[in-house]
């Protein structure tokens, strides 16, 4: 990567900031993006995507645990634009998780700088665009984060080292489909799969004979659960999710095969392996693949298990290795369900359906803005009643650990994500979980993750240590559900107050204080900022006008800005004619940019009351 000289510069000063608590000895790795529209053809047709300096998709962030990111985000697009990091457990940090409960967007012309540590973990995870219905333009990239060389990985290194970013893809853009989930419809069947941004057969994959190969897969598509497969080869899974093939088989090409879990319509889009002593190209139709078999699929997921005798990097919650012996302090079930609320088609969770506050959630809850959640707004329990919406916040506990039962009574598969947090799936069943389902619980070798599966009219249970004090996100990972509302957030909050526990917020990550100084007198107003909204510092004119009416002399403050969130203020205040204005008049709002920009106009009514009335 080359940088400027002035970059540089800017991004040691970055560093200064941060030394303070990130780990002086863990490396720093450096990113600067570039976030634009431009023309992509993944299903062959021309398409506007969401591009990352000009690729789709996004460069790969490749790191070692530990390592410190510093990555530089400049939104070139029309909209307010947000990057959230899928599996990336931002310990101590949901400052930086760049969902809409715990950031600002960055605003169409501006940029943030995320600053992040992949600490304590590995794998494969993935970047996306979490506002807007963005992800379905595109926008993300993979994330690698290899084990420390002192911390062997119980295989030999792979001769290669494969990112696939599969998914389900919509010839309509992000906007058509955001108009059709905003209008009160679901999310139509999609056009298509495709992998690494493109469709069948356009992206190949070359081996030598007899090497062995890691794959990191990651589905980044927006509602369809899928299946992998390479034709004719085994594949041993060796972290959440890559696995190692190798290249045994006759030199010739094969099909690497997606396609569609759970639909009565299959998509499937191929890619090849490539031998680099081929001698003879792709034949025959791709492997077939499950669909819809529910016991086969329980069957095979609870086979995934955790090799105990292998060396490697292990969770150990609490400090214990053993994720089944430490008791649970806590019972949360939680229920999807598909809801009308007001004429329109909803997603929600124990009946709450999610509605995004106008401040982050996270900020909301460090200034203490008072009305925008209530902890508690959503229960432990399903409720049985019907979908209502709600900007639901669950408290947590610093250092419970938890079982966390997901149940899905709908004829669709489910998938959920908690961000910060990774988890332990115990155990997963058809039907409906009960107190006895815990009999059947693995909790001896199953795998850590950050999302689950949740078969269609079945369950699966988890075990997860709260060790991680933020604002976190947990989510459907069906994107049409979780955009309409089948998400919430769970504060877990230590008392301490401490940095050991969280990082203190981000000097970028200010509240607006908006203090209007009226000096009426003098006929002529000020405007004070604090030196940074959430992501911006706005550059404002401002504008005095005196309004002479029939029985009032009124004087208006226009404020303007450069900033598309905050635009224009109007402060007006009038008093009887022939009478004088109060000499001096302080406004004094703290106000995040995006609550400000929503609450303008509830403000301006409020100001009228506040003074005389004209
Ligand atoms: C981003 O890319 C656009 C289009 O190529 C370009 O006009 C703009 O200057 C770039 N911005 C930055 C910060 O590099
Ligand atoms: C945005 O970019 C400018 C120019 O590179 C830099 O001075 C500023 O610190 C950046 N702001 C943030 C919030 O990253
Ligand atoms: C999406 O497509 C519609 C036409 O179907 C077009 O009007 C709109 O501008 C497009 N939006 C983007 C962001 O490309
Ligand atoms: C578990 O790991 C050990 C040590 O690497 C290895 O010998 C053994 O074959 C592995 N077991 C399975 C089932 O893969
Ligand atoms: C778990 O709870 C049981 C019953 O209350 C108790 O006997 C046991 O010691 C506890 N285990 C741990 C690890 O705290
Ligand atoms: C805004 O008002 C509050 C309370 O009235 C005061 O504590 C604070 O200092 C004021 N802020 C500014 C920037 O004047
Ligand atoms: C408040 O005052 C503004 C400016 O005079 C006016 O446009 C607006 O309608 C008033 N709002 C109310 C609720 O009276």
């Amino acid at each position: 990567m080359g940088y400027s000289k002035k970059l540089r510069c800017l991004l040691l000063l970055v560093v200064l900031l941060v030394v303070t608590y990130a780990s002086g000895e863990d490396p720093y790795r450096f990113y600067t993006w570039n976030v634009t529209y431009g023309d992509i053809y993944p299903l062959g047709v021309k398409q506007q995507g969401i591009l990352i300096n000009g690729q789709f998709p996004g460069p790969q962030i490749e790191s070692v645990t530990n390592d410190n990111l510093i990555i530089s985000v400049f939104n070139s697009l029309d909209e307010s634009f947000l990057i959230s990091w899928n599996g990336v457990q931002q310990r101590r940090n949901s400052w930086q998780d760049g969902m809409y409960g715990t950031n600002c967007p960055i605003p169409p012309g501006k940029n943030f700088t995320y600053v992040l540590q992949v600490k304590d973990q590995i794998g494969s995870y993935f970047y996306f665009p979490s506002l807007a219905f963005h992800k379905a333009a595109g926008g993300y990239g993979g994330i690698k984060i290899a084990s420390r060389s002192v911390i062997p990985v119980p295989f030999p290194p792979p001769a290669g080292d494969f990112t696939i970013l599969a998914g389900d893809w919509y010839k309509r853009n992000h906007t058509d489909l955001r108009a059709i989930l905003d209008g009160g419809s679901g999310l139509p069947f999609p056009d298509g799969l495709i992998i690494n941004g493109h469709g069948s057969n356009a992206y190949t994959f070359t081996v030598d004979h007899g090497k062995t190969y890691r794959f990191r897969i990651s589905n980044v598509g927006l509602t369809t659960s899928i299946n992998f497969r390479i034709q004719g080869h085994k594949m041993v899974l060796v972290e959440s999710y890559s696995v190692l093939v190798t290249a045994d088989q006759p030199p010739q090409d094969y099909y690497i095969v997606v396609s569609t879990r759970f639909t009565s319509q299959v998509l499937t889009a191929t890619s090849i392996l490539h031998y680099s002593n081929s001698a003879k190209s792709v034949s025959g139709p791709p492997p077939g693949g499950p669909t819809t078999q529910i016991d086969w699929s329980l069957e095979q997921a609870r086979s995934l298990r955790r090799n105990l005798t292998a060396s490697g990097p292990r969770p150990n919650p609490q400090g214990s290795y053993h994720y089944g012996l430490i008791n649970t302090t806590r019972t949360i079930r939680l229920q999807n369900s598909a809801p009308i609320i007001n004429g329109k088609q909803r997603y929600a969770v124990n009946s709450v359906s999610f509605i995004p506050a106008d401040t982050p959630l996270k900020l909301a809850d460090y200034f203490k803005i008072p009305g925008v959640f209530n902890l508690g707004s959503i229960p432990d329990n399903p409720t049985g009643g019907g979908g209502y919406l709600q900007t639901s916040v669950m408290a947590a506990d610093f250092r419970a650990y938890v079982e966390i039962v997901f149940e899905n009574p709908e004829d669709s598969v489910q998938s959920w994500h908690i961000d910060g947090h990774h988890f332990f799936v115990v155990g997963m069943d058809g039907g409906q979980w009960s107190s006895s389902s815990r009999s059947n619980y693995n909790l001896r070798d199953t795998i850590s993750r950050c999302t689950v599966q949740v078969y269609p009219k079945s369950w699966s249970a988890v075990y997860m240590p709260l060790d991680n004090v933020g604002m976190w996100n947990v989510r459907s990972e069906n994107w049409a559900r979780q955009y309409l509302g089948q998400q919430f957030y769970v504060r877990v909050y230590s008392p301490a107050n401490s940095w050991r526990d969280e990082y203190p917020i981000p000097s970028v990550c200010r509240v607006l204080i908006l203090v209007v100084d009226w000096a009426l007198g003098k006929l002529d107003c000020r405007m004070r900022l604090s030196l940074t909204t959430c992501n911006v510092v706005p550059t404002n004119s401002m504008r005095f006008e005196r309004h002479l009416k029939s029985n009032y002399d009124c004087l208006k403050c226009k404020i303007k800005t450069h900033d598309v969130e905050l635009r224009a203020w109007r402060f007006t205040t009038c008093v009887q004619r022939g009478t004088h204005f109060p000499p001096f008049q302080s406004h004094n709002r703290t106000v995040s940019t995006i609550e400000f920009s929503l609450r303008r106009k509830r403000e301006r009514e409020r100001d009228n009351t506040s003074f005389f009335q004209c």
